[in-house]
């Protein structure tokens, strides 16, 4: 492990404006994606939808790194370029999904696990090959009114993840740490805090234990938030507030950035959420995005798998990252939304 590579790297994709497109939909994700716009849902229809998004112009100020799956990372422009060499000419450096998506976890109802630790070490060295310089394994927490999640759930999630972390330092790639609580549910904002804090004490603990440097990786964690069918649901500043305590007594200082993941919430409360935390004033980390749905679903709306709808597509993705830029400094504001840049 060169800690100094890894410190770089993850310092470059965080770095000023900078935060994460995730564009690491599995196929059957991608699949639930295009079907929204009615799009058949083939290796070309993907191919391209991704061609659109990583040849958008422009947006090298605002996108530090790119999550690719597996078969994009083996794609290429239709000129013939691969996708990763195209993001390194760029500057914007290209990472992979490694997980193998969540599963009922055993003897515990309604509680999952995330597959893929078995033969990690060798499809990471072959993804190093392919240009991935960083990686990305997502666990899932869910809450329930009652007994979910359960310690035992957190914990095997939790070690899942380091020992993926560990792997990947080996050879030479910053692990992103994606423990996710999920915001469906009816729960209350200071429940998920509570749940949040929980799930990083003892995800910081088994990293440490697994001896994962922290120096040498992100974290991608769930804004605290209320469930989704909460009737109260927090405002802006509630959830700002309520993140950065829950991060600042839980996340080592040591760690080069935050890149949070949007869940499910709009775009726009995404982006107003990263803004209020980077108002807030100086964290111990860089404050940053790894969206999939807040920055693709505008676009996904304007594309249509429609030709004719490129370029708007493209000015629409555009304008998402350059916001979000902008939340990243704390110098976005709502009135924005649908002005011209
Ligand atoms: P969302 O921003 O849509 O939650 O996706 C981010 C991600 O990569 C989830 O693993």
């Amino acid at each position: 492990m060169n800690i100094d590579e890894l410190k770089s790297v993850a310092s470059a994709i965080v770095a000023q404006q900078k935060g994460i497109l995730a564009a690491d939909e599995s196929g059957p994700t991608i699949k639930k994606r295009f079907d929204a716009i009615k799009l058949e849902c083939t290796e070309e229809s993907r191919r391209r939808y991704r061609e659109i998004l990583l040849t958008t112009e422009g947006v090298e100020p605002y996108i530090g790194g790119v999550i690719l799956y597996d078969e994009t990372l083996r794609q290429s422009c239709a000129e013939g370029t691969p996708f990763a060499e195209l993001l390194t000419r760029r500057g914007i450096i290209p990472g992979i999904k490694v997980d193998g998506g969540a599963k009922p976890l055993a003897l515990h109802a309604g509680e999952k696990i995330t597959e893929g630790l078995d033969g990690l070490r060798d499809r990471l060295q072959e993804y190093r090959q392919l240009g991935a310089r960083f990686a990305k394994w997502r666990g899932v927490i869910e809450i329930n009114e009652s007994d979910i999640p359960s310690t035992s759930a957190i914990q095997a999630n939790a070690h899942a993840l380091a020992r993926y972390a560990a792997l990947c330092q080996e050879v030479g790639i910053v692990p992103i740490v994606e423990p996710e609580v999920l915001m469906d549910g009816s729960h209350n904002i200071e429940r998920c805090e509570a749940v949040t804090s929980q799930v990083l004490e003892i995800v910081f603990a088994e990293l440490d234990a697994q001896r994962v440097a922290f120096e040498g990786m992100l974290l991608k964690p769930n804004m605290v938030i209320a469930g989704m069918k909460c009737a109260q649901q927090a405002d802006v500043q509630q959830v700002a507030e309520a993140t950065m305590r829950c991060l600042a007594r839980y996340v080592p200082a040591a760690v080069p950035g935050i890149v949070f993941l949007s869940g499910g919430q709009s775009a726009q409360d995404a982006t107003a959420h990263l803004n209020a935390m980077n108002q807030l004033g100086a964290h111990p980390w860089p404050v940053s995005f790894s969206y999939g749905r807040a920055l693709q679903a505008p676009v996904l709306m304007a594309w249509k798998g429609l030709e004719q709808n490129v370029a708007e597509a493209q000015k629409t993705f555009f304008r998402r990252c350059q916001l979000n830029g902008l939340a990243r400094l704390g110098k976005y504001d709502s009135a924005m939304e649908g002005a011209s840049p």
